[in-house]
C-alpha cells in the first residue's frame, strides 16, 4: 500500500516544542497540556470512525490510528499528541489472544493460570514483525501531524501487563495476579523479565519510527503495597528507562520518558530517581507535596481529577489555577490524573486546555 512507502525520515519541522522543553525542565512561555485518552469515545468523530469496527483491527490499521490520533488536535490546542494504540498489543505480540468485548473491555480467552503456562508465550518475539503496524502508524502520523506538536509513543509497564495476562481482563481485587506474586515469585520475575525485554525493543522501535517522547503506563501500581512495588514494579520500570536511554544515547538521541504509576504514592521518591525525566501523577496526590517529595529532580505531569471536567467551565478554570499554583509553571506538564471518560463533554475539555494556557501565561509573565 501507499503507506508502506512512507519512511521514518524527512519529517516536517517541529513548530511547538513546549511539551519537550517542559519535560526537560526548561523555561516555556506557557504550561503545555495534553490529556490521557485524548483520542477517545468522548469525541463524536472518534465514535463515528470506530463504529462497527473491531478495536484491535483498528489498532492494526496505520491510517486509522493516524486519523484517530489527529482528531483531538483539530478541536483543541493540545501541546502533544499520543499515538492511538493500546497497551495490550504487547501480550498479543507474545502469543496471547486478546479481544475487546464491547461493554466489558479487554478480555483474554485463555489467561495465564499457572507458571507452566509461561511456555505458551513466544520465547523470542520478533518485535519489528509483530508490532511493525504500530511503528508504521507512528511514522505516518509524524508526517501527517505537520510538526504541530510532538508525538508521544507508549507502552504498558511489565506489572500492569502481567496482571492483565493473568486476570484475563478487568478486576476489582486483582487477586489472581497478586496470587502469583506471593505464591510464584520466581515465575513472576521470569514473566516480568520477558515483558521487559519486549518492551525495551518496542519502545526503541517507536523512537526509530518517529516517537518524540515515551510514556510507560503502570496503571495497576496502586494495587501493590510498598514492598511489592519495590520488588515487582520499580526494578523493571528502572531497567526499561536505563536500557532505552543507553541505546538512544549510542544513537545520539534524547527522548524524554514519562513514568505514570497510578496510585503509587509510596513510590514517588523512588520514581523520581529512576531515570525518567517526567513522573506522571494521579489526582490523589497534592501538587505541593508531590513537588517536595520529588525534590525538583524531575518534571511532573498531571493531575486534575478527570471528574472535575463534569464541573461548570468557570469552576474548571478555578481548579486549574489552583493546580498550576501548586505545581508551579516550571518543569510541569498539565494533564488529568487518568484518562478521559466517554461521557465527558468535549467543550469542557476545551475549557481545561484554555484555562491551562491562559493562567500559566499570566503566571509566567509576572
Ligand atoms: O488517547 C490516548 O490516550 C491514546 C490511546 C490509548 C488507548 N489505550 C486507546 C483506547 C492509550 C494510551 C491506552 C492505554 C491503555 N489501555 C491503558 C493504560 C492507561 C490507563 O487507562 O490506565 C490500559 C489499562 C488499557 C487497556 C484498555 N484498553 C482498557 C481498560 C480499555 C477500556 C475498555 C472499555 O470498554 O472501556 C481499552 C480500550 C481502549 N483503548 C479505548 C481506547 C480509546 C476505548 C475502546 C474503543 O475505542 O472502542
Amino acid at each position: 500500500s501507499k503507506d508502506d512507502l512512507i519512511l521514518p525520515k524527512d519529517f516536517p519541522q517541529l513548530l511547538n516544542d513546549t511539551f519537550l522543553r517542559a519535560a526537560r525542565g526548561e523555561e516555556t512561555e506557557h504550561v503545555p497540556v495534553w490529556c490521557m485518552r485524548q483520542a477517545g469515545r468522548y469525541l463524536p468523530e472518534f465514535r463515528e470512525s470506530r463504529a462497527g469496527k473491531d478495536f484491535f483491527e483498528t489498532c492494526r490499521s496505520p491510517a486509522a490510528c493516524c486519523e484517530l490520533t489527529l482528531q483531538p488536535l483539530r478541536r483543541f490546542p493540545f501541546d502533544a499528541a499520543i499515538i492511538f494504540s493500546d497497551i495490550l498489543v504487547v501480550p498479543q505480540a507474545m502469543g496471547m489472544d486478546v479481544q475487546m468485548v464491547p461493554g466489558k473491555g479487554p478480555t483474554f480467552p485463555e489467561p495465564l493460570k499457572e507458571p507452566e503456562d509461561l511456555q505458551r508465550l513466544h520465547v523470542k518475539v520478533d518485535v519489528a514483525k509483530e508490532l511493525g503496524y504500530v511503528f508504521k502508524a507512528i511514522t505516518l502520523t509524524r508526517h501527517k501531524i505537520e510538526g504541530k506538536v510532538p508525538l508521544i509513543g507508549f507502552t504498558g509497564a511489565p506489572w500492569t501487563l502481567m496482571s492483565y495476562m493473568i486476570e484475563g481482563g478487568g478486576s476489582n481485587t486483582h487477586s489472581k495476579a497478586k496470587r502469583w506474586l506471593y505464591r510464584h515469585p520466581e515465575a513472576s520475575h521470569m514473566l516480568l523479565k520477558m515483558l521487559t525485554d519486549v518492551i525495551v525493543e518496542y519502545l526503541l522501535g517507536q523512537v526509530a519510527a518517529g516517537a518524540q517522547a515515551l510514556q510507560v503506563f503502570e496503571s495497576h501500581a496502586g494495587i501493590l503495597g510498598p514492598a511489592e512495588f519495590k520488588e515487582f514494579s520499580l526494578p523493571y520500570l528502572r531497567d526499561i528507562a536505563r536500557r532505552v536511554k543507553d541505546k538512544l544515547k549510542e544513537a545520539g538521541k534524547d527522548v524524554p520518558m514519562i513514568a505514570f504509576a497510578k496510585d503509587a504514592h509510596y513510590g514517588l521518591e523512588d520514581l523520581s530517581q529512576s531515570h525518567y525525566e517526567v513522573v506522571g501523577l494521579d489526582w490523589t496526590i497534592d501538587p505541593r507535596s508531590a513537588r517536595e517529595r520529588t525534590g525538583g529532580k524531575v518534571s511532573l505531569q498531571g493531575n486534575m481529577d478527570p471528574c472535575a471536567l463534569y464541573a461548570p467551565k468557570e469552576r474548571i478554570s478555578d481548579i486549574v489555577k489552583k493546580m498550576l499554583e501548586g505545581f508551579g509553571t516550571r518543569g510541569y506538564i498539565a494533564n488529568l490524573g487518568h484518562g478521559l471518560y466517554p461521557d465527558m463533554d468535549p467543550e469542557n475539555v476545551g475549557a481545561f486546555v484554555k484555562a491551562v494556557h491562559q493562567h500559566s501565561k499570566q503566571m509566567i509573565k509576572q
